[in-house]
């Protein structure tokens, strides 16, 4: 099984790290966190001041950029050798990353960097498009889904529990114009891949979806 590969793909707030991380740690597959390096060029070229809208300048910087991901359990994220984990997460990152993840430069780059990661072993990936795009020959694909607002209430919550005063309109808003964003992008759009198993995490709990996938990968 030392070339298993899982492919989660869905829209935002469904579940898909949370999952993911659960399944690499009961089948011991490493876990790669894409939506991570999104952020993490999106963060960049914030703190840098590089106008969103600047194309070019932004793909030459992410091909400049090192991202690395952590696979101990403490999962940070570094971005050309300093730890940016906690900044990955701001509203203003999520409200940019959707426009930056449209750039066909900084997906080549990005896609380029999450390939070679597969490389290092059994893997679990989760994103928009690693069972279409990133990870074609995946064993199982799964596409995670849930009603906007139970979406938007997890996200809500977690950015509380954080200590994030954002009111719950403001995140179901942002969430529906990332996701709208994310589906109507001309370079790998967010959908469900032919060979994608659909699963609606509505009311379900996160020890009940591990398992439900779990035993897809074990059949
Ligand atoms: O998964 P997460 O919500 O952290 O992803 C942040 C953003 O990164 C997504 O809304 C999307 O714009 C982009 N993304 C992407 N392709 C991926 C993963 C994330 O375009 N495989």
């Amino acid at each position: 099984k030392d070339n298993l590969q899982v492919a989660i793909d869905g829209p935002a707030g469904a579940g898909k790290s949370t999952i993911a991380k659960g399944i690499a740690k009961r089948l011991g597959l490493f876990y790669v966190d894409t939506g991570a390096m999104y952020r993490a060029i999106t963060h960049k070229a914030l703190s840098l001041n590089i106008p969103l809208d600047q194309e070019s300048a932004i793909v030459d910087m992410a091909w400049q950029s090192d991202i690395t991901l952590d696979h101990t359990e403490a999962r940070r994220v570094y971005c050309d050798g300093q730890d940016i984990t906690e900044a990955l997460r701001t509203p203003e990152v999520s409200r940019n990353v959707s426009v930056i993840a449209a750039y066909a430069g900084v997906r080549e780059r990005l896609v380029d960097l999450q390939r070679r990661e597969a490389l290092r072993g059994a893997v679990v990936m989760d994103g928009r498009d690693i069972g279409t795009y990133v990870l074609p020959e995946a064993n199982l694909k799964i596409f995670l889904t849930a009603t906007s607002e139970e979406r938007a209430k997890r996200r809500w919550l977690e950015l509380q529990k954080a200590g994030k005063m954002v009111s719950f309109e403001e995140v179901h808003q942002d969430m529906q114009i990332r996701d709208q964003t994310d589906q109507q992008r001309e370079v790998s759009p967010l959908v469900p891949a032919a060979d994608a198993i659909m699963l609606d995490t509505t009311g379900l709990g996160v020890e009940e979806i591990i398992e439900r996938i779990i035993s897809l990968i074990n059949n």
